[in-house]
């Protein structure tokens, strides 16, 4: 379902009902009362776009968040007041006391960094206890996981993807070629017996093609009871609960990890992650059937990405020195401490991926960042070998090759953090928003001027009411 777009209507926003006095009201209402109650929230770009943020602000108002796919190569920050939460695995809407949280079948879990994951969140003095579960369909990722991933990367010497080494790669090979071992497998009596046939054949791997001497089968056998005591109190009929939670009608947020991009199939490949990143994933990841309402596209108000491969609209290296410091501007990865790469904002990507996942809004992070500049590129379309193309380029090589066609646009070299409503903003940051608006042809719901709660503009209801 399309949203109305608000922002090419401005101007006939009468200052009565304009959606600044409106804000308040709005900002109480965008969330889930009284609307649609299954709300998804994807990535648009590679990942990293502010998905931590957008959950949070939404699960205020969700009784059920539910994570479908990845691991905890995933990395989503989330501030709140002078505090900062760092989530991977673990749904941020944690941070709720009334939230139920679910980690999916579609997931793959890694107990150490689950279990730590757990311990921090308990540090801030978070309970989870009776409200945090995972499916019993869920793979495991082992230590043979972290090794091949790593050995694996590097051994592709120039065509390395820069994974982030967490394994997920090999757990999700892993589960496609059946021999993986999941939450239920931990838990049964022929677990021993199940993860000595695996072992076998990852030690054989490890030392016919990386030379690396066998791993321990007593050592990670034994690791791994260990944990399955400690999990088993999360392990919960996870898809049957948000059935029911549906049948409901309660609300439930679908928390989107990594970016459109990075999807194994329609991303940039081979330098994608290794599960369906797209809306589609969502349903599959968490056997609830396709059952989406509102579909809340998150992109950067520029773009980035971690990581190898393609990147048609970066930084020449004179903008890179134009561009905020990365850690003014936030661009570290979370889970692995890199430089996050940095590029203009690409509209002629975002509708390609706005097709992927039938989008019907977005949420514009990070508008913030770009207060300082003078101009401000926006790639509107893709040339290749002098043509201009009409859908995104299925190759690494034509991406490569591709020559991005940008548009110029006036920055507003003013501070945006400050400001709570769209119609405060400088009037160069409007039309670029609505330029935005444009080319992608999806509805702006919500811009984000800077990381903390209250620094967002809420532009629309965007959950339709339900007739009830
Ligand atoms: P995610 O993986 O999509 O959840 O995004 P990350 O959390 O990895 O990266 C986004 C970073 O930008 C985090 O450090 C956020 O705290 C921060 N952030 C989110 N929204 C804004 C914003 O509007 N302005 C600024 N300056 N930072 C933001
Ligand atoms: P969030 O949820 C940004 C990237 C890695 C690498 C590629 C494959 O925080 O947006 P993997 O370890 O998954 O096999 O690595 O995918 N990547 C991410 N980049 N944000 C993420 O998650 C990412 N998860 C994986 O950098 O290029
Ligand atoms: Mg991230």
């Amino acid at each position: 379902m399309q949203s109305s777009s608000i922002l090419s209507n401005e101007t006939s926003v009468s200052p009565k009902n304009s959606f600044c006095e409106l804000s308040g009201w709005l900002s109480w209402n965008v969330k889930f009362c009284r609307f649609m109650s299954l709300v998804a929230v994807i990535g648009m770009q590679w990942g990293d776009e502010g998905k931590g943020k957008v959950v949070d602000l939404l699960s205020e108002s969700a009784s059920h968040i539910a994570r479908a796919q990845g691991g905890n190569n995933a990395g989503h920050t989330v501030v709140v007041q002078e505090k900062e939460y760092q989530f991977h695995l673990i749904p941020s809407g944690i941070l709720y006391p009334h939230a139920k949280c679910y980690i999916g079948g579609g997931t793959v879990i890694d107990p150490k960094s689950f279990l730590e994951e757990l311990d921090a969140i308990r540090a801030h003095g978070i309970a989870f206890e009776k409200r945090l579960f995972l499916s019993r369909y869920a793979h495991l990722v082992f230590p043979y996981h972290r090794l091949l991933d790593g050995l694996g990367d590097k051994s592709k010497g120039e065509l390395a993807i820069g994974t982030t080494k967490k394994g997920i790669g090999p757990c999700y090979a892993d589960k496609a070629n059946r021999l993986g071992l999941r939450l239920a497998d931990l838990l049964s009596p022929t677990f021993r017996q199940r993860l000595k046939e695996t072992l076998s054949r990852k030690n054989h791997e490890l030392e016919k093609l990386y030379d690396h001497p066998p791993l321990d089968f007593e050592e990670i056998a034994s690791e791994y009871e260990g944990y399955a005591q400690k999990l088993a109190p999360f392990v919960a009929p996870v898809e049957e609960m948000l059935y029911e939670a549906i049948q409901q009608k309660e609300r439930v947020l679908f928390e989107g990890a990594q970016g459109s991009l990075l999807d194994l199939t329609f991303g940039t490949y081979p330098f994608v992650t290794s599960s369906c990143t797209i809306a589609g994933g969502i349903p599959a990841g968490l056997g609830v059937g396709p059952c989406i309402d509102r579909i809340l596209g998150v992109v950067k108000a520029y773009t980035t990405r971690v990581g190898n491969g393609p990147f048609p609209s970066e930084l020449s290296d004179e903008e890179y020195k134009l561009f905020p410091d990365h850690n003014a501007s936030r661009e570290i990865g979370v889970t692995t401490g890199r430089k996050r790469r940095i590029g203009w904002f690409d509209a002629f990507l975002v509708s390609h991926t706005i097709r992927l996942s039938g989008v019907n809004c977005l949420a514009i992070m990070k508008l913030d960042i770009l207060d300082g500049f003078d101009k401000i590129k926006i790639c509107t379309g893709y040339r290749l070998d002098g043509q201009t193309l009409t859908s995104f380029p299925a190759t690494g090589d034509e991406l490569e090759r591709i020559e991005p066609i940008y548009e110029t646009i006036d920055g507003w070299k003013k501070p945006t953090t400050g400001i709570r409503n769209y119609r405060e903003l400088p009037h160069a940051a409007r039309a670029y928003l609505r330029r935005i608006e444009e080319l992608s042809g999806v509805a702006i719901s919500l811009i984000s001027v800077g990381p903390a709660r209250d620094q967002t503009l809420w532009m629309d209801r965007f959950f339709e009411e339900v007739s009830s």
